[in-house]
């Protein structure tokens, strides 16, 4: 829908009386009237790279959510300031692991006497103090553009992988992309006692998959892949790693948002697509690819918009930048010392994975 072009003039105008003090970072979800206004758009990974290397701006706007927000603050220099346009912008699935939860999970591993064989990878979709329990007991993060990377390195470092808290992406990469079976891996429910898993079961798993997912692309389901083809002879289907494993399974491509952007933009003219991703996303890849006679349908036309991030609206931006502006500190996330320190150690070894 088109912007009002009232807020389109204040954000400009803010943003041009802010100049290099201010760096807007908008994550591929955003809707196309926060996006406008995006000094870089990425992925999760590309953007948390993108903040650390912006030393002079005094402020990072981060159009995406929580836990995004919270890595630019862990990588950016000591003097910069994240700031979250709605502090209501969180993630469903980074909910589903906390602190508490996570801490008791390895108090049943270490009973089981397997905590020392087990690394863990978190998701970037996790919060601060997930990140830092990873840093802590010597596991690095994850992110769906590396995450085969990711469990490659960790299964050289020890026997199991405890996996946070996506379980799709973890099952997706461990049997699509390393060769594990689906026996290999067992299903983490913290509201169970010891998880719901026998101390054997345990024993006998590499791969612990944390029992969160993304309620968004959790609702992709086999039956909207076989009515996509149905509907439109030829379809590429290409989805998300969150999506369930049967759906990864029946669609022919799975790949990370840079990675269908980058398989769309490579596509012949005269393909057809039925993208299993945010909506937001898809409808901007579909307008974009038009010209190009490439037709780009949503996978399951029930599915809707990431809730969460499609809090960032254009109100939102504008309250932000102009408060910014006029010297309000508004918004700003802030992880405390320690868990930012352990954090980035995780983090770090991410950055540096071959
Ligand atoms: P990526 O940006 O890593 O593809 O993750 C998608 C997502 O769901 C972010 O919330
Ligand atoms: Fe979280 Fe899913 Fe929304 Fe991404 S799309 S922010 S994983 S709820």
């Amino acid at each position: 829908s088109p912007s009002d072009p009232d807020l389109v003039e204040r954000a400009r105008a803010a943003k041009e009386k802010l100049g290099d003090k201010v760096f807007v970072l908008g994550h591929h979800y955003q809707r196309d009237e926060v996006i406008q206004f995006a000094d870089v758009t990425g992925d999760s990974f590309k953007l948390a790279r993108d903040a650390a290397a912006r030393p002079e701006a005094e402020y990072i706007v981060f159009c995406g959510v929580h836990f995004m927000a919270e890595s630019a603050d862990i990588l950016t220099g000591p003097g910069q300031k994240v700031v979250l346009p709605d502090l209501a912008a969180g993630c469903s699935m980074a909910d589903m692991a906390t602190a508490e939860q996570v801490a008791e999970c390895w108090d049943v591993l270490t009973e089981a006497g397997i905590a020392e064989q087990v690394v863990p990878v978190s998701y970037m979709n996790s919060s601060a103090d997930i990140k830092a329990f990873t840093g802590r007991h010597g596991g690095t993060i994850c992110t769906s553009s590396n995450a085969e990377r990711a469990l490659n390195w960790a299964f050289e470092q020890g026997e199991k992988v405890l996996f946070l808290p996506d379980q799709h992406l973890g099952r997706n990469t461990a049997v699509r992309d390393l060769g594990l079976s689906l026996e290999d891996c067992v299903l983490y429910n913290p509201h169970k006692p010891n998880g719901g898993l026998t101390t054997q079961e345990l024993r006998d798993a590499k791969m612990i998959l944390w029992r969160g997912h993304c309620s968004v692309h959790g609702r992709f389901s086999v039956e909207s892949v076989r009515d996509v083809r149905e509907r439109i002879p030829g379809v590429n289907v290409l989805v998300h790693p969150e999506c369930k494993h049967e759906v990864v399974s029946a669609a022919d491509q799975v790949g990370s948002t840079e990675y269908i952007i980058k398989a769309l933009e490579e596509a012949p003219a005269g393909s057809k697509w039925a993208i299993g991703t945010e909506l937001n996303l898809v409808q901007r890849l579909a307008n974009r690819f038009a010209a190009e006679d490439k037709e780009i349908v949503f996978l399951d036309r029930t599915v809707c918009f990431c809730s969460t991030m499609n809090r960032i609206d254009l109100p939102h931006l504008v309250w932000t930048l102009e408060s910014l502006a006029e010297g309000n500190e508004v918004n700003r996330i802030q992880v405390d010392k320690e868990t930012a320190d352990f954090s980035r150690l995780a983090l770090e070894r991410m950055l540096s994975l071959p």
